[in-house]
């Protein structure tokens, strides 16, 4: 007997879908959803905004430019809510912070706007606020512990992040937006010894029966780093959930970005790293195509080469479909990746323009993934794992 699945599967390899990893597909470049989204989400990740010399205005070097190019972006397509995933202070000053709500504030006023989704990363938490070394870190820019301790957040979080959001600060948190659910974790003291994940899944699970998380409807998951083993298996009866994360700096260009790790860690859910947007950051993408690129290494060095990259997450009845966009020049870095919740919801998409109904052979498929692709080939069983 045929799996939904298997269903999904093939039918949308008909339609030119190329399968990824965790059931999602990246569609054909002219294929457009037939209805509006239900909830919008705008993405950003590893922001990194610097102050300068002075402590409290602009770092020359690293200007607003793509951010503020993002939260244009996020204005203009009417998002619902916009999700920060860490790292939006590069040095952990409250300042860096400040600037972020100046950028939310010029794009959609100081009233409103969409539900703030925010994580809290590695660099806000230590920061390098009072790390030794003299330039633009808070122990060189203000030599007393006092006085430095009123400038950075990690001197007291929950107090700083209420002074920038006007939000209670939350280790761990859940909102709801459109009837939609939403679960954040930030940054652990212990994050590197997976401290706060397991606490983070009881929490999920507590509220599992209050949301009615369990079936199709898709949930989310937001934290820095990506979550491991015992996080994947205590949810793994939730193949709905959505986990996205920062932290790594790799291109969106790059399909490998999504995980879906079944085999290591038990999950069932795919978990997406969401590329940085950063000033320093090369540019993953060319005029005359986003596939061939002269940085496709920068996807798997981190830091050596980060990307100003910006994500729209589109949520339907059926389906969620994800835009992955470069906020430098502007447009996409590639197809839009498709994830599929129900089986009826692939009947009411358009067909792409001139997509023939009939099935492509395997061999045309590989053919059309090695033209598409950067580096190694999806294909219909695939599933990374590192
Ligand atoms: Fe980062």
């Amino acid at each position: 007997m045929i799996t939904r699945r298997e269903f999904v599967k093939d039918g949308l390899a008909a339609l030119g879908f190329l399968a990824l990893p965790g059931g999602l597909f990246a569609a054909p470049a002219d294929w457009k959803p037939a209805k509006k989204p239900n909830l919008v989400l705008g993405v950003l990740s590893d922001t990194h905004l610097q102050v300068g010399w002075d402590g409290t205005s602009v770092h020359k070097l690293f200007p607003h430019t793509y951010v503020r190019n993002a939260m244009k972006l996020f204005k203009k397509r009417n998002i619902d809510a916009l999700v920060h995933l860490g790292d939006a202070s590069h040095r952990g000053i409250t300042r860096e912070l400040e600037f972020h709500r100046e950028l939310f504030d010029e794009a959609f006023g100081t009233r409103g706007g969409p539900v703030k989704l925010f994580i809290v990363g590695n660099h806000e938490w230590y920061g390098e606020a009072f790390k030794g070394g003299g330039g633009v870190t808070a122990a060189g820019l203000w030599k007393d512990p006092v006085e430095r301790a009123k400038h950075t957040l990690c001197a007291d979080m929950p107090r700083r992040w209420e002074q920038v959001w006007g939000e209670k600060y939350e280790e761990v948190w859940h909102k709801e937006v459109k009837g939609y659910h939403f679960f954040g974790r930030h940054w652990h003291e212990d994050e590197y010894k997976h401290a706060g994940e397991k606490p983070f899944a009881d929490y999920i699970l507590s509220k599992a029966d209050q949301f009615s998380l369990r079936g199709t409807k898709p949930f989310f998951i937001l934290s820095h780093r990506r979550h491991h083993a015992a996080f994947c298996q205590a949810l793994k009866d939730f193949p709905n959930a959505i986990a996205l994360f920062g932290h790594w700096h790799w291109s969106n260009a790059d399909w490998k970005t999504i995980f879906f790790d079944a085999d290591t860690f038990g999950g069932r859910f795919p978990n997406i790293q969401v590329g940085a947007c950063r000033m320093d950051g090369g540019n993953a993408v060319t005029p005359s195509s986003e596939v061939k690129l002269p940085e496709d290494s920068s996807s798997w060095k981190g830091d050596n080469l980060p990307s100003r990259q910006a994500m729209i997450i589109n949520i339907y009845d059926d389906m969620v479909v994800f835009e992955r966009h470069e906020v430098g020049k502007g447009g996409k870095l590639g197809p839009d990746w498709v994830l599929w919740s129900s089986q009826k919801g692939r009947r009411r998409q358009k067909r792409p323009k001139g997509q023939r109904r009939a099935i492509l052979s395997l061999p045309s498929l590989l053919l059309k993934s090695r033209s598409l692709w950067p580096t190694g080939t999806p294909n219909r069983a695939s599933t990374h794992t590192k």
